[in-house]
């Protein structure tokens, strides 16, 4: 049983063409570790170069699980540029680099990021960073409803997903697809008038962050370089929570035109956004000042303002940076679930007082 469950695995391999080489993966091994199980789990391991078509771990997946008796299917993703096996051992399927995400052909990205000098993007408009130093803040949600508030006000806007080990825009915003790829460009998803880029359009949703990891600043800077953005007034980008390689890629990568931080009010967190904020005004980066998230509870029943959180951390961060303090948004439980089908809460409640501050606080920030 297991064998011809075996060949007919490999049939619907071997078409899968890794679309740098034009080679298959099934005969170049690229895709091997094939294991099943007598109830019809499958699991492969695939070797991915950092240059190659992150996509092709999608088509993997959908290949097996088409394949009748498969009931079950894991890719693990493993970085070919780290030779698990010893390096003699390994076929060399990936000869030299010319693609990584679908249009990329890229110069290879220099192995030390001997600090690359930032690359201005003028089509791109303002480009903001929207960031916190702890994590399931509100980055996200905060960074979905200004992209779109501004976009409602009439500008040209773009929303970039720069959190490549969570990345949720897709889900906040309603769109979730391979992103068309036009003259060598790829290109945006749209919703809500925002044009979107998220590396959860081109991945495996439980790709293992490890792969990921060192090609995040070629990741961004692709995102910048290679997306047809057309001309944008605002390019969002959401951060990762910390003051990590996401960060110091994307300032290593382009001018930042701000950071716009996010904390709810409490202590500890404010402790960390005032680290996350430091370290953008170390790199020359302004603080266009914070938003405090989660400020206080509204019910939706009474619409009563209830604090619950203590109050006031927002302000003394505020303070203590000299920035102002953005808005204050409140602990709306509506915002949570117009975040989780795709509609966030200035779309599906714009009259409701989160979705009124979150508005203020994006027309704030585009004034010049
Ligand atoms: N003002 C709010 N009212 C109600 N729920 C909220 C509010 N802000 C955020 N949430 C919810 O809290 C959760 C965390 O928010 P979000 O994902 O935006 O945080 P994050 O800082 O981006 O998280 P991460 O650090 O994981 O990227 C989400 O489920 C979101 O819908
Ligand atoms: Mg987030």
């Amino acid at each position: 049983m297991t064998d011809s469950l075996q060949a007919r695995l490999a049939d619907a391999l071997k078409p899968i063409a890794n679309p740098r080489t034009g080679a298959s993966i099934y005969q170049t091994q690229q895709v091997r570790d094939i294991a099943t199980t007598r109830d019809g789990k499958v699991r492969v391991t695939l070797l991915l170069a950092a240059q190659d078509d992150p996509t092709l771990a999608r088509q993997v997946r959908q290949a097996l699980e088409r394949v009748e008796g498969v009931v079950d299917v894991r890719v693990d993703v493993k970085d070919a540029s780290e030779p698990a096996t010893p390096p003699a051992a390994a076929p060399a399927p990936a000869k030299a680099a010319t693609r990584t995400l679908p249009v990329m052909n890229a110069e290879p990205a220099p192995r030390t990021p001997a600090a690359p000098t930032p690359v201005t993007y003028p089509k791109l408009g303002r480009i903001l960073a929207v960031s916190s130093g702890k994590g399931g803040v509100g980055k996200s949600t905060v960074t979905t409803n200004l992209a779109i508030a501004l976009a409602k006000a009439g500008h040209r806007v773009g929303l970039m997903d720069a959190d490549i080990y969570g990345p949720n825009i897709p889900r906040m915003m309603g769109v979730d697809e391979a992103p068309p790829v036009k003259d060598d460009k790829i290109q945006p998803l749209q919703a809500h008038g925002v044009k979107v880029m998220s590396l959860g359009f081109l991945i495996e949703r439980d790709q293992p962050a490890i792969w990921r990891g060192p090609i995040v600043m070629k990741i961004i800077t692709q995102f910048l370089r290679d997306v047809d953005w057309g001309t944008l007034d605002f390019l969002f980008v959401d951060m990762p929570p910390g003051t990590g390689d996401a960060q110091l890629s994307l300032v290593q990568a382009t001018s930042v035109a701000g950071a716009v931080i996010v904390t709810t009010p409490q202590e500890v967190a404010v402790g960390d956004a005032l680290r996350g904020a430091k370290m953008f005004e170390r790199v020359g980066v302004p603080v266009l000042g914070i938003v405090e998230n989660m400020s206080y509870f509204e019910s939706p029943e009474t619409g009563k303002p209830m604090a619950i959180f203590g109050t006031g951390g927002g302000k003394r961060l505020a303070d203590e940076l000299k920035v102002p303090l953005l808005g204050e948004v409140p602990l709306y439980p509506p915002v949570l679930e117009g975040a989780d089908r795709g509609a966030p809460i200035v779309v599906s409640d714009p009259a409701s007082s989160a979705a009124k501050k979150l508005t203020a606080i994006a027309l704030r920030i585009a004034q010049p």
